[in-house]
């Protein structure tokens, strides 16, 4: 009964899809009948009249082109007055009154800011995530827009580039589930809902793999390493359904991504299924021309025929496609194909039947920035900090005394809501000073000195101060305000210093070759570290940074990235204990520079890393060790916890039996507190060799002091699967390791013998199953 209700429901389903796409269809194809091939051509293109600049053109002449049909969307504008007066121009001067669809990089939030979204990842938690997507898909569509230019799911290994602050870190499960999360989030159950926003995944793909961490540079990689380590997280987005995809300014093979047809339609459309709309990023269509691919003419038909729907910005296709179509380098076929994509993304999110949906002005009165999301935001953000260091428990502080607050970021509202915070408006942000008087009250007393300049190297300086103002050097010299500093520090109990990155320090365009704490900073954290009075570093980044002096020599360091409109709050709730901090790093610290690449799911190689490294002819340093600084998954808590050995339901497992692994949890510190438990397997003899550690299950748990409990993962053979050399997903039995932990350092172990199929042999199921 109960099943044949379920097939009803699937039936009645489909069958309701099946008659909206036939809407839809019918729809498309009575609009492009009566389309200009120059309307069609209009509809790829994706113009910026100003706002979000992040390269060297802004497109001109943008209301003309409007009322011409020459535009698809515009980005880079927001408020629903704005917005309707674009949308108007489209509708009701246009020849054939097509809407526009409207655009914007709302990465990690949009009027309320969230942590940065490599701050977010350290949350380990896919359902707050996803509200936050949610949120930011409220406030955007009650602000004009129908589209985010997120989620950025870019798997990367070097910290020295700049985007890591944008992604979800190194590693490939986590960054899936996130990337699905925030997919679910954006877009909700059904686009055409006014408070849903079709999201689009980026950087398709690899743009983490650039060399030597150096913003768009050339990406060379194996496919083995493509399909098991980078693609995952683009595949989960389109796997929960997201509308658009965005190419990268990288190659692949040697063909940038936006002209790679392998790329965007053999992989992505044909093996992954997806049938959504392809935009390309910012004028990375014309850059391939410096690329090395040809004239401007060349690249856009390349592009089309790859399988790009929309230009943003370069005006390639534009202007180059009607001549590509005379001259026979693109067809009718390509231009009205890229044509029927973007016109099902905006039927899809309801612009035919309501262009306006999204331009209530009223909605944005009452729904932007609201007390409700700013309580949200401060929650997300505590969730977001990781205690890197905590010696002799000296946080949480004690809400009295005196506290000295020291540093250029300590008091700083402009970069408290890190990179990409177009929408963000700095003065409503809440610094450290402002959230430790919010929290303590009167009962601290705060003495504050700034200490130093952020950074005093003028080019650094320059550079970071590109988008606006950061950086503000002071008149006095660093002398002086070091002398202030230190006076300040010697009448305190404890010292507060908050250093580190600006905000755009890191993000687009903001790759680091050193990445210290700028020299500033450091001369005026020895100075403090020389008073003996104990000293917590707060430290901001949009990356990982090389800390070894900072470990050694203070006592508590608690990095908070940059947490968003709510960041001084959430960190004062952090340092006074109101929040017992349960951020786990997404990605390796390394010890020294020339690690780089460092990441935990590593090959052991023919000759391993000895630890005493004493040993000639391993696969190490003559002058550094191959540890990092803190491993992947990494992060203190004011209490602590322990692990049981593993207890397994089977020692054996195959393609028909799944084995529960538990371990017993227990808090056994002095506060409540919340853990991220880490499952971890190493194949001990692969066909194709594996890393030494691979996340495969996390689970939180949340424990009141003295509390223990068990915890159950379940794992199956499709954990345990791995690209083979014909890339397809497969799992070969033999025998694998368990690991299970806090982080990926500190773990109990088990050892587990995959079986061949209990299946009759012949069945076929066992070698060679295939994941994606
Ligand atoms: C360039 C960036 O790479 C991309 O992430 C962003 O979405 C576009 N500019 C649009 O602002």
């Amino acid at each position: 009964m109960k099943k044949t209700l379920t097939v009803l429901i699937a039936l009645i389903l489909f069958s309701c899809l099946h008659a909206q796409d036939g809407k839809m269809n019918d729809y498309i194809r009575n609009l492009m009948s009566r389309m200009t091939t120059d309307e069609k051509i209009g509809q790829l293109n994706l113009l910026i009249p100003g706002g979000a600049v992040t390269g060297s053109v802004v497109s001109k002449g943008v209301d003309d082109k409007i009322r011409a049909g020459l535009v698809g969307g515009i980005f880079g504008i927001t408020g629903p007055d704005k917005v309707r007066q674009a949308q108007e121009i489209a509708v009701k001067n246009s020849r054939l009154h097509i809407p526009l669809i409207f655009g914007l990089d709302v990465i990690h939030g949009h009027r309320t800011m969230f942590p940065i979204p490599f701050g977010l990842s350290c949350t380990w938690d896919t359902v707050l995530i996803e509200k936050t997507a949610h949120v930011a898909a409220r406030e955007a569509s009650a602000d004009g827009l129908a589209w985010v230019f997120s989620p950025m799911v870019d798997i990367a290994r070097d910290p020295r580039w700049g985007r890591v602050s944008e992604g979800s870190g190194e590693d490939p499960y986590l960054g899936s589930a996130i990337a699905a999360a925030m997919v679910r989030g954006y877009q909700g159950r059904d686009l055409k809902n006014p408070e849903n926003v079709m999201a689009c995944v980026k950087h398709f793909a690899l743009y983490g793999g650039a060399e030597a961490g150096r913003e768009y540079n050339t990406v060379d990689m194996s496919r083995i390493k493509m399909y098991q380590y980078y693609l995952p997280p683009y595949k989960a987005a389109v796997d929960a359904g997201v509308g658009s995809v965005m190419s990268s300014f990288n190659e692949i093979d040697g063909v940038p991504a936006t002209g790679n047809r392998w790329l965007l339609t053999t992989l992505l459309r044909d093996q992954w299924k997806f049938n959504g709309m392809v935009v390309s990023d910012y004028t990375s269509l014309s850059e391939m021309t410096a690329h090395g691919v040809g004239d401007l003419a060349t690249v856009s038909a390349l592009a089309l025929r790859a399988g790009l729907d929309m230009d943003m910005v370069a005006e390639g296709f534009l202007t180059q496609l009607k001549q590509c179509l005379k001259n026979g380098t693109v067809k009718q076929q390509d231009i009205d194909l890229a044509c029927r994509r973007i016109l099902e993304a905006k039927y899809k999110l309801g612009l035919f039947s309501d262009p306006y949906s999204r331009m209530n002005t009223e909605r944005a009165l009452k729904e932007l920035l609201t007390p409700d999301n700013r309580r949200f935001a401060r929650e997300v953000a505590a969730r977001s900090f990781v205690l890197l260091k905590n010696n002799d428990q000296l946080l949480p502080l004690k809400k009295s005394g005196t506290i000295a607050l020291v540093g250029p970021l300590a008091d700083n509202h402009r970069n408290m809501l890190g990179t990409w915070s177009v929408s963000g408006d700095p003065t409503k942000s809440v610094t450290v000073m402002e959230g430790i008087k919010n929290v303590a009250g009167s009962a601290v007393n705060i003495l504050y000195a700034k200490g130093a300049n952020i950074a005093d190297d003028s080019i650094l300086v320059k550079r970071t101060n590109t988008l606006g103002i950061e950086i503000e050097p002071e008149s006095r010299s660093a002398q002086e305000m070091l002398d202030e500093a230190v006076a300040t520090a010697m009448k305190s109990d404890v010292i507060v210093a908050v250093l580190g990155e600006a905000a755009d320090m890191s993000g687009e365009s903001s790759s680091r070759g050193d990445i210290t704490i700028p020299e500033s900073q450091e001369n005026l954290l020895k100075a403090l570290v020389k008073t003996g009075k104990p000293v917590v570093l707060v430290l901001f980044n949009g990356r990982p940074l090389i800390l070894n002096w900072e470990n050694k020599n203070v006592n508590a360091i608690l990095d908070v990235w940059f947490g968003g409109t709510e960041a001084g709050n959430a960190i004062a709730d952090v340092l006074f204990g109101d929040y017992n901090p349960s951020g786990k790093l997404t990605m390796t610290f390394p010890a020294h520079a020339g690690q780089i690449p460092i990441y935990y799911n590593a090959k052991n190689t023919g000759r391993p890393y000895d630890e005493d490294g004493n040993t000639k002819f391993k696969s190490d340093y003559l002058d550094i060790s191959n540890l990092p600084l803190y491993p992947f998954g990494f992060g203190l808590s004011y209490t602590r916890f322990n692990y049981s050995a593993i207890k397994m339901s089977a020692r054996e497992i195959d393609p028909a039996r799944q084995v529960r692994i538990s371990v017993t949890v227990s808090n056994t510190g002095n506060f409540d507190g919340e853990e991220t438990a880490q499952l971890y397997i190493r194949d001990m003899a692969a066909t194709v060799t594996q890393p030494v550690k691979e996340l495969k299950k996390f689970q939180k748990v949340y424990l009141k002091k003295g509390e223990s409990r068990e915890i159950t993962f379940t794992l199956t053979t499709e954990d345990l699967k791995y690209v083979n050399s014909d890339l397809q997903w497969v799992y070969e039995p033999g025998a694998f390791k368990i690991f299970v932990g806090g982080n990926s350092r500190d773990v109990v172990e088990a050892d587990l013998s995959g079986m061949q199929s209990a299946a009759p042999a012949g069945s076929g199921n066992l070698k060679k199953s295939k994941k994606n």
